[in-house]
């Protein structure tokens, strides 16, 4: 099969949380089972070495309208795997600064372009895919228009599929951008693309894509109802029978504990000696002191009242001064909750680190060095990171919802498990969940078990593309 994916963020060129890495982890697989695959991205500001890219469209003429001198666009090209390409649009005026998501008052066209250009730049180069595959809500529109303006164009024949990576974003935008992307006007309406007096991109893709998938079984099933469908449920309701729940998967090329440059010292489910090593070397790059038998929990996060973070942060401190634990933080976002780590941080400056800001290498070494990782999300369409934990042999901590509740396996209080798992987001959910681990760490034989088992979980990205192969076929 052909198979376009149209994403804004793409790993390792962009990322902004967990997309760019599924994205990129599933066109590899989608590749290695012998499917080509283009992969359709903005090309940031940010994007390293895009001098060294190939140039497949030196010039393209994007259907959108507005200023025709806004619509031309170049397409680079650079090679992801075999039979894997990322074609990336270059448009300095969209796509030239570093941010993926910056504010601006023309984020819906900014948004639209480059989806519009990859369908475009399909036409040009004579390659017309199978499937369009649409990630989020970026590339809401595009669905909607294969079934209105392009139906009998080139690309009319292709079957569209969306994901859903997050409901929460849903891409909100003005009545002109309807326009602008060339859909019929009557599509503005309450019970097509029209909401809340805008135009509601992702609610345009759950309507009209042959196909709509998310990311876990569990958020499959959340997102019907009105505590997780971010007020878009009964549209997700309308595609009930269209909708199913993939889980993503854990890219081996990135996290590998027996092969990652970044840790200290290598380890595998057969030989740990080297976790105890990156556990002395993340609190020594921490400055905490290596006390080798106090638990580190760890977390890496957009700091997003999604993640439920601000109810670790009222609940660590009791742990701090009970000095119960080592806890380390990397992540960045809501400002209040980075002032309320530093915080944290300053207040018990010999058991707590934080860090705010992107580090790749450091997420690794956390990772890694850590005994567990919290993620109290309030709502996880998937989560990665649990699954990364698990990988290295750090039991996760997890709220019960969406992915979370799909891929970790609650301590049964002897040896089986591969994690704790609480059910509610609240002061007393996150409390329960850490004192927990606190019991599990201190039976070293049981936790050595529920340890064993986290490591031979397999969450394998083959698996996650055959699935979506699968639901392909149907399509
Ligand atoms: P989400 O996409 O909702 O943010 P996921 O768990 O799916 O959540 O994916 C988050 C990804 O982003 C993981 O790969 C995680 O390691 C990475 N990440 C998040 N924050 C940071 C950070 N501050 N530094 C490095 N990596 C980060
Ligand atoms: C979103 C979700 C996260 C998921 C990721 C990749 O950002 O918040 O749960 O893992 O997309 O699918």
């Amino acid at each position: 099969m052909k198979i376009l994916h149209l994403s804004p963020e793409l790993a390792p060129w962009s990322k902004a949380g967990g997309l760019g890495d599924a994205v990129a982890a599933l066109a590899k697989s989608m590749g290695a089972l012998g499917h080509e695959v283009r992969v359709v991205t903005p090309l940031y500001g940010s994007v390293p070495g895009a001098e060294r890219m190939g140039v497949l469209l030196p010039s393209l003429q994007v259907g959108v309208g507005g200023d025709p001198r806004k619509a031309g666009c170049r397409v680079r090209t650079q090679s992801v795997a075999p039979q894997v390409e990322a074609w990336f649009i270059e448009h300095e005026d969209y796509y030239g600064a570093r941010e993926i998501y910056p504010p601006r008052e023309d984020a819906g066209e900014r948004a639209h372009f480059f989806a519009r250009a990859g369908l475009d730049a399909c036409v040009a180069a004579g390659w017309i895919p199978d499937i369009i595959h649409c990630h989020d809500w970026t590339t809401g529109l595009i669905p909607p228009l294969l079934n209105t303006t392009l139906r009998e164009g080139p690309l009319g024949a292709a079957s569209s599929v969306l994901t859903i990576h997050n409901l929460q974003h849903q891409g909100l935008h003005p009545r002109r951008t309807l326009d602008f992307a060339g859909l019929p006007a009557h599509l503005f309406r309450p019970d097509e693309l029209e909401c809340l007096g805008g135009v509601n991109y992702l609610k345009g893709g759950i309507l009209h894509a042959r196909t709509v998938l998310t990311v876990s079984p569990t958020y499959a099933r959340e997102i019907l109802t009105p505590a997780f469908g971010h007020g878009l449920e009964d549209v997700v309701r309308r595609r009930a029978d269209a909708l199913h729940g993939i889980l993503n998967g854990v890219d081996r090329d990135e996290w590998d504990p027996a092969r990652d440059p970044h840790l200290a010292q290598p380890f595998s489910a057969g030989d740990l000696a080297g976790k105890a090593a990156c556990k002395a070397a993340l609190l020594r790059e921490l400055n905490l002191p290596t006390e080798p038998d106090r638990p580190v929990v760890g977390v890496i996060s957009r700091l997003w009242d999604q993640k439920g973070l601000d109810l670790a942060l009222a609940v660590l401190p009791r742990l701090l001064r009970e000095d119960a634990l080592r806890f380390v933080l990397l992540g960045s976002g809501d400002a209040s909750l980075e002032q309320g780590f530093r915080r944290l941080a300053a207040e018990f400056p010999a058991a707590c680190a934080v860090k705010i800001g992107y580090d790749h290498g450091l997420s690794h070494r956390i990772e890694a060095g850590a005994d567990f990782f919290l993620m109290p999300s309030r709502f996880e369409p998937c989560g990665l990171n649990q699954m990364y934990s698990m990988t290295y042999g750090t039991l996760p901590i997890v709220r019960e919802t969406g992915g979370l509740a799909d891929t970790v396996i609650p301590w049964d209080g002897e040896k089986k498990g591969t994690g704790v798992v609480f059910t509610h987001a609240d002061l007393a959910g996150v409390e329960w969940g850490l004192r927990r681990a606190l019991e599990l760490y201190a039976q070293p034989k049981k936790f050595a078990a529920v340890r064993r088992e986290a490591l031979r979980q397999d969450f394998s990205w083959r698996r996650s593309a055959e699935e979506h192969l699968r639901r392909y076929a149907v399509a």
